[in-house]
């Protein structure tokens, strides 16, 4: 059917014709069909009211964290060995085992706050997303750049987001009143704000920064004995990040640095490289230690639990279309491997409920259907069947029919168990909402300001002044409390730039979402 004869194609032009997505062939795509040149327009015109409605329908919901992200392959190489041991001996997990083992990757960088469109240039975390596609199935090591977190119970994570977020009313983005309202309230997160308002809240560039995945996990080896694990990956690029005035003069002139610098890399064939180093702890609380092992506003010293060397990630390909890939690309911190495992970590557990619910909502619940989601390396047979946008079938053995399980007439049989049960800690207790007991939010901040060098400290102040400046007294006077009780030259640096001194601040009261210790109380009551 056409209304408009075709013309003929220039002599040479050897390009695909466009067509509709039934196969039709599209003869006009300058004119929609209508009742002489001036209209009306008809209804039943397919190829016009498919391209309109399919356009209607091109935005999916975005991710309502880390919307702005850029992806990009490469291989993970493994070392067999954990430091100069093997890793047998901590994890069966099989693709760390053979030195030289190779195990394709999608990573995702993205920041945290920003709509889909935003600048690369924000002061955030950086979400640092890496998709391993095993031959024992996906493994998904969710993380960020900066090693910890801001909160430490998943229940507080909508309040914190939205922190973070426009304004209900106005959407007005970035108002530091309302982020650092949330802060002032919320001591845990001292440690996190050290970093996010250091220099290594604004990387140079996505290859220049260090990754984390944050929550504490578990290995399991092939006794079934467990360890505690934390990840790094460690760039061969070096660390660099930009001052807040580097960062206004970049994003003057492109929302997209980031991306940019990542794919002219992996153009020119300088492709960058992460190791993957791991901190092992013996599976339990550790009560000799003045943090809990689980808490993710806290970093494991590196002189007690060294950094171990488990293997290398190359990126060296770019997707062929951002939307398929980068889009809908799906990571969650319950996409394990045999041979790792959760912790208890309170976040963990949230995470883990959380990323699959949001992309069955935001991509849709065959999400995993999608060839960047897909399990490439792995045999996948499922029972699951149906929903929206169902294409892949499972291959379910000698009996198509049966699509259940148990069965004597065919189907999918139960796989092989580990040999060994896990051997982890057995745990009791009572049902209770409570704190961590060892909670120690101010510690670990303290040392990291005075660890950093004198440029990073003056940056810190700097960034931290010109946000709390656009804030309310009462909440600029509670953080100055906070940075006094982390570390006095901290606290006096802060205050001096807002006109607040630890006498203005000496008499709050500890706030009633923390137990202080002993200690802690002495400082809150001599601050200064
Ligand atoms: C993305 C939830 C904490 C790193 C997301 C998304 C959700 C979410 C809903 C969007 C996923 C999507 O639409 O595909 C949560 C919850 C948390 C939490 C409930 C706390 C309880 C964290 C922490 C980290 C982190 C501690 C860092 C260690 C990331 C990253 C992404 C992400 C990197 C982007 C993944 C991608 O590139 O697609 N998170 N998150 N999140 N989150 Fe979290």
């Amino acid at each position: 059917m056409t209304d408009v004869a075709s013309q003929p194609p220039a002599p040479g032009d050897d390009r695909p014709v466009l067509t509709t997505r039934q196969g039709h062939p599209v003869y006009d795509n300058q004119n929609q069909r209508t009742v002489g040149a001036r209209g009306p327009a008809t209804l039943e015109n397919y190829h016009f009211l498919e391209k309109i409605s399919h356009f209607d329908r091109e935005r999916i919901p975005e991710r309502v964290v880390h919307a702005r992200g850029v992806l990009a392959y490469g291989t993970f190489t493994a070392d067999g060995t954990v430091g100069d041991e093997p890793i047998s001996r901590y994890t069966r997990a099989r693709l760390f085992q053979e030195p030289g083992k190779k195990t394709d990757v999608a990573v995702r960088f993205s920041t945290v706050a920003g709509g889909r469109d935003s600048s690369e240039m924000a002061r955030d975390p950086r979400g640092f997303a890496v998709k391993f596609y095993t031959e024992d199935g996906n493994w998904d090591l969710v993380g960020n750049n900066l090693g910890v977190f801001f909160i430490r119970d998943a229940v507080k994570f909508p309040d914190f987001i939205h922190s973070q977020k426009p304004d209900p009313v106005t959407f007005e983005a970035s108002v530091p009143e309302r982020a650092f309202d949330f802060f002032s309230q919320t001591p845990e997160a001292m440690h996190m704000v050290s970093l996010v308002f250091s220099p290594r809240g604004l990387p140079a560039s996505l290859r220049t920064m260090q990754g984390f995945g944050v929550n504490t996990y578990k290995w399991v080896n092939e006794a079934g004995e467990t360890q505690l694990v934390k990840y790094h990956w460690l760039p061969a690029q070096g660390v660099a990040s930009y001052t807040a005035a580097d960062g206004a003069v970049i994003q003057g002139k492109t929302l997209g640095a980031h991306t940019k610098d990542l794919y002219d890399s992996i153009e020119a064939g300088d492709h960058p490289s992460w190791e993957l180093h791991v901190q092992l702890m013996d599976d339990h609380d550790h009560p000799e230690l003045d943090f809990d092992p689980l808490d993710d506003t806290k970093v494991w010293p590196e002189n007690i639990f060294p950094l171990r060397k488990v293997g290398t990630m190359t990126l060296d390909r770019m997707p062929e279309n951002f939307f398929a890939e980068n889009e809908q690309i799906s990571f969650g911190t319950g996409v394990l491997v045999d041979g790792l495992d959760f912790s208890d970590d309170k976040m963990l557990v949230g995470r883990t409920f959380s990323y699959s619910d949001t992309q069955r909502y935001r991509v849709g619940p065959n999400y995993l259907q999608l060839p960047v989601n897909q399990a490439k390396n792995a045999a996948v047979a499922t029972n699951q069947q149906g929903g929206q946008m169902q294409y892949a079938v499972d291959a379910n053995g000698a009996n198509p029919h049966v699509n259940y399980e148990p069965s004597i007439t065919g189907g999918l049989r139960e796989g092989q168990a580990p040999t060994h049960d896990e051997q982890g800690p057995e745990i009791v207790g009572r049902l209770t909402r409570a704190r961590i007991p060892r909670t120690d939010d101010y510690t670990q901040a303290g040392e990291r300001y005075q660890l950093s060098e004198q440029w990073e400290k003056d940056d810190l102040v700097t960034n931290l002044v010109d946000a709390l400046s656009q804030c309310r007294r009462e909440i600029q006077e509670r953080m100055v409390w906070h940075f006094f009780l982390c570390d006095d030259e901290w606290g006096q640096r802060v205050g001096d730039g807002l006109g607040i001194s630890a006498d203005d601040v000496r008499g709050l009261e500890p706030l009633q979402s923390q137990t202080l210790t002993e200690a802690e109380l002495e400082r809150a009551a001599n601050l200064g």
